[in-house]
C-alpha cells in the first residue's frame, strides 16, 4: 500500500499505471473511514487492476458555521482498516498542495447544487463538484465509485462528469446501514446515546414512506410527506431540515408518485444534520 501525498507523485504514478494498460478505480473519502467507504474498496478492487482510495477533509465543501475543524481526521486508523484491503495507493494530499496561494478555479455545478442539501449548505456542491474534478485530473481514474448515502451528491458528480467530459465511469453504490437501519457515516460519532437511538427515525420514515407507496400505491406526494414528517417529529430529538420526493434524475419534486421516484430526508438530532434516502421503485 504506497502512501502518496503530492499531485505529482501521484500523477506519475497514475501515468506509469495506465500507460501500462492498466485500469484504476478511484475511492474518493474524507477519510474517518467506515464499512460505507471500505464497500467502495471491495467493489473498486473487484472491478479495477488498480485501487486508489483518497483521503483529504476538503476544506472548501464546509460552510463557514459547519464542522471542518471539528470533522474526524484519524489517518492511522483509516490505514490499519485498510491494509487487509491491500489498496494500491492512498492518495493523502496536503491542503497547501490542493489549494496553493492564489488558488482561485472552481467548478460551479449550478441549479442541481442549490436545492435540496444545497439549501442550507450554499456553496457546498461547487466545493465537492471542483474538488472531486481536481482528484479526476490528479488520479485520471477509468471508474469512479460513491455511496447512494449521499444521492445528490452521486447525481451531481455524474453530471460534473458529463458535463466537462471526463471519460470516467461514476458507479454509485449502495447505502450501508447499522443494524437498525441508521445509514453509516463519519458524522454518526457526534451523536451521544440517546441521540444515536433517536437517529433511527430516519430510516424508520424512509421504510414508512416505500410501505406507503409500494404496499399501500399512495401516489399523494403530500400524504406520503406528511406521514413521514409526522413519524420523525415525534422524535424529540429530531428536527427536519427536507423530507423530499424527487426525480431520481434530476432530482426535481414530482407532484405525482410515479415510480422510481427517490425519497430524500435531511434531520437534525441534536447538533448533528444526518441525511438518508431511498430510491422507490415498483418492481
Ligand atoms: P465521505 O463522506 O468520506 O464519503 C466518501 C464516499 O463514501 C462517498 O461516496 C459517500 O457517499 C460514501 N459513503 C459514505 N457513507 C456510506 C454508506 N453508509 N454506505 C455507502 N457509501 C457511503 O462524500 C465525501 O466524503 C466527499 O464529499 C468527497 C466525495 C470525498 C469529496 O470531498
Amino acid at each position: 500500500m504506497r502512501l502518496i501525498h503530492t499531485i505529482k507523485d501521484m500523477q506519475a504514478l497514475s501515468r506509469m499505471l495506465g500507460a501500462g494498460k492498466k485500469t484504476i478505480g478511484l475511492v474518493p473519502t474524507m477519510g474517518a473511514l467506515h464499512e460505507g467507504h471500505l464497500s467502495l474498496v471491495r467493489r473498486s478492487k473487484d472491478e479495477n487492476d488498480i485501487t486508489v482510495l483518497s483521503i483529504f477533509v476538503n476544506p472548501t465543501q464546509f460552510g463557514p458555521a459547519e464542522d471542518f475543524k471539528q470533522y474526524p481526521r484519524n489517518v492511522e486508523g483509516d490505514l490499519a482498516k485498510l491494509s487487509p484491503y491491500n489498496v494500491d495507493a492512498v492518495f493523502l494530499p496536503g491542503a497547501e498542495d490542493m489549494y496553493p496561494e492564489g488558488f482561485s478555479t472552481s467548478v460551479n455545478i449550478g441549479g442541481i447544487g442549490e436545492i435540496l442539501c444545497g439549501a442550507s449548505r450554499p456553496g457546498h456542491f461547487n466545493g465537492v463538484a471542483t474538488v472531486v474534478a481536481k482528484l479526476f485530473n490528479i488520479v485520471m481514474p477509468h471508474r469512479a465509485y460513491f455511496g447512494q448515502k449521499d444521492f445528490q451528491q452521486t447525481v451531481v458528480i455524474k453530471k460534473l462528469a458529463e458535463d466537462l467530459s471526463f471519460d470516467i465511469n461514476i458507479i454509485v453504490c449502495p447505502t450501508v446501514r447499522e443494524p437498525d437501519g441508521l445509514a453509516m457515516s463519519s458524522r454518526n460519532g457526534y451523536l451521544n446515546i440517546e441521540e444515536r437511538n433517536g437517529a433511527a427515525v430516519l430510516y424508520k420514515a424512509l421504510k414508512l414512506g416505500e410501505d406507503l407507496i409500494l404496499s399501500k400505491g399512495m401516489s399523494d406526494v403530500s400524504y406520503v410527506k406528511s406521514e413521514m414528517k409526522n413519524l420523525i417529529n415525534a422524535e424529540p430529538l429530531a428536527r427536519i431540515d427536507y423530507a423530499e420526493i424527487v426525480n431520481v434524475r434530476n432530482l426535481e419534486t414530482v407532484e405525482k408518485i410515479e415510480t422510481p421516484v427517490a425519497i430524500c430526508i435531511a434531520v437534525k438530532v441534536g447538533r448533528t444534520r444526518l441525511i438518508d434516502n431511498m430510491i422507490v421503485e415498483k418492481k
